[in-house]
């Protein structure tokens, strides 16, 4: 054999086990990634909060800001370590720090430096003020490390968002720590746009969710000791309420594994059980964002009071938007009686919602505008056993596509088809398995909603994870 071919074969194993060997400098358990943090309202000096993770090893870590290349670069705030300790996953540091500062709408970089030595970089942009357009998308039902979870992303970081809104059921199939690392963080934080990877999205757009059935609902800590990571990995607003003690239904009852559960507890401290139900102003419109899981009971007088008074005071938002994970108003055979939503329509009326995004059924569909009133079951409850509310609607069937046309009533969307195996696409083509409500019902593919607005005018487009626009739809106040 000649020697240049000997030679070249032996190095062939040491290039490939070099390739197999994770860089020993990448400081990272998961990379840099932005969240809204526990701060409602818009100000004139905005923040965020960016989060990583690390080993269990704590570091010098400091996070600096600058808003244009030449310009200084300055200190944010301190990040905050918080050890998880779950059983049977490696323990780690999950980091926060405070991005403060910000210009509304203004792009900025970032970047962590670890014993003064720069680890990470990225550019994004501040929450916009009430004065801005801005452009949200919104998915749901997408972490289960699919083609379509990635074909999704790499689409939503071509249409380059403000921000990325999740209605329930982030990571499939048990919201644990271990499904993040496998299926969320690598596909919404990829070092790479592409089909097969994902977008490095999550590192310049703040992502912010509802909780579903499966990040949320399964707190049995003897059967997955590393469950309910929604509480510790994500840092969103905590101004509403959990069920009130002695409600007919509490919030969920964690079982199990108690040396698990009190891990779970430290780490998640008062983003439990608060991160759940919240309200948020992006721009000129106001989000009410609900936990839908059956833990929660919406026909309760004092959680109902909370939506009233959270629509009331937002009645100078130019629009209102409410999201939860399960669609009261859906046509699709798959969860068809999970109705129990429906009850709080009459609030969202009277609080003039304008859209209610859900997810939970895993395709798309828009409902006509309507108005809702829930009727009594026959032992008086206004919820069935199954979870079915009967009610009469009012269609506003002259609405169509919008336009200039402006819609009498409520138009309901269910996004589900954020990547998880899609829900009765037979029925797509059958109308007559439709709901009277139902205007739109696609199914045969994954897509994501995209929202422009500009001061009045609202346009939303349903576009398809080969991005092809599905559906299109104009509001003009
Ligand atoms: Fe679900």
């Amino acid at each position: 054999m000649p020697k240049l071919l000997r030679a070249f074969l032996f190095l062939i194993p040491i290039a490939f086990l070099l390739s197999q060997t994770p860089a020993s400098d990448d400081p990272f358990v998961e990379k840099p990634y932005l969240q809204l943090g526990d701060s409602p309202k818009l100000a004139k000096s905005e923040s965020l909060s960016l989060m990583w993770h690390t080993g269990i090893e704590p570091a010098d870590w400091k996070v600096e800001l600058r808003t244009s290349k030449g310009s200084k670069w300055r200190p944010a705030g301190a990040p905050l370590p918080q050890a998880v300790l779950a059983p049977g996953i490696a323990p780690h540091l999950v980091y926060r720090a405070r991005l403060t500062g910000l210009v509304p709408g203004e792009e900025f970089q970032y970047r962590v430096l670890k014993a003064g030595s720069e680890m990470f970089t990225a550019s994004a942009r501040a929450r916009k003020s009430a004065a801005q357009p801005q452009r949200f998308i919104l998915f749901g039902d997408c972490a289960e490390g699919t083609p379509g979870s990635r074909s999704i992303a790499y689409q939503v970081s071509r249409a380059n968002p403000d921000f990325v809104f999740i209605p329930g059921d982030i990571v499939y199939t048990a919201g644990r720590i271990s499904e993040y690392r496998d299926k969320f963080y690598p596909v919404y934080n990829a070092d790479s746009a592409s089909t097969e990877t994902g977008a490095p999205l999550l590192r310049s757009v703040p992502f912010i969710a509802a909780p579903g059935n499966h990040d949320t609902a399964l707190a049995n800590f003897g059967r997955f000791a590393d469950s309910l990571a929604y509480f510790f990995y994500w840092d969103e607003p905590l101004n509403g309420p959990v069920a009130p003690a002695g409600a007919a239904k509490t919030a969920h009852l964690l079982t199990g594994n108690t040396e698990a559960q009190a891990v779970f507890r430290t780490a998640a401290g008062k983003r439990y059980p608060g991160m759940a139900n919240f309200s948020f102003d992006y721009g000129n419109a106001h989000w009410l964002v609900l936990d839908s899981n059956p833990y929660m009971d919406w026909t309760n007088p004092a959680l109902r009071e909370w939506v009233d008074k959270d629509l009331a005071a937002a009645r100078n938002a130019t629009w209102r938007f409410v999201s939860f994970h399960h669609p009261g108003f859906n046509s699709s055979k798959s969860h068809f009686t999970d109705q129990w939503m429906r009850v709080l329509s009459p609030a969202f009326e009277q609080g003039k919602v304008d859209i209610v995004f859900a997810g939970h059924v895993h395709n798309y569909q828009r409902s006509y505008p309507f108005t809702f009133s829930p009727l009594p079951q026959p032992d008086d409850k206004l919820v069935g056993p199954k979870g079915e509310v009967a009610g009469a609607w009012k269609l506003d069937k002259a609405f169509g596509d919008g336009a200039a046309a402006k819609p009498q009533g409520i138009i309901y969307i269910v996004s589900g088809g954020g990547g998880a195996g899609l829900y009765n696409p037979e029925q797509q083509g059958d109308p007559s398995t439709w709901q009277p409500f139902t205007y739109k019902y696609i199914a045969d593919q994954h897509s994501f909603s995209q929202v422009e607005i500009d001061g009045r005018t609202l346009r939303l487009k349903q576009i398809s994870e080969t991005g092809v626009e599905l559906d299109s739809f104009q509001i003009a106040k």
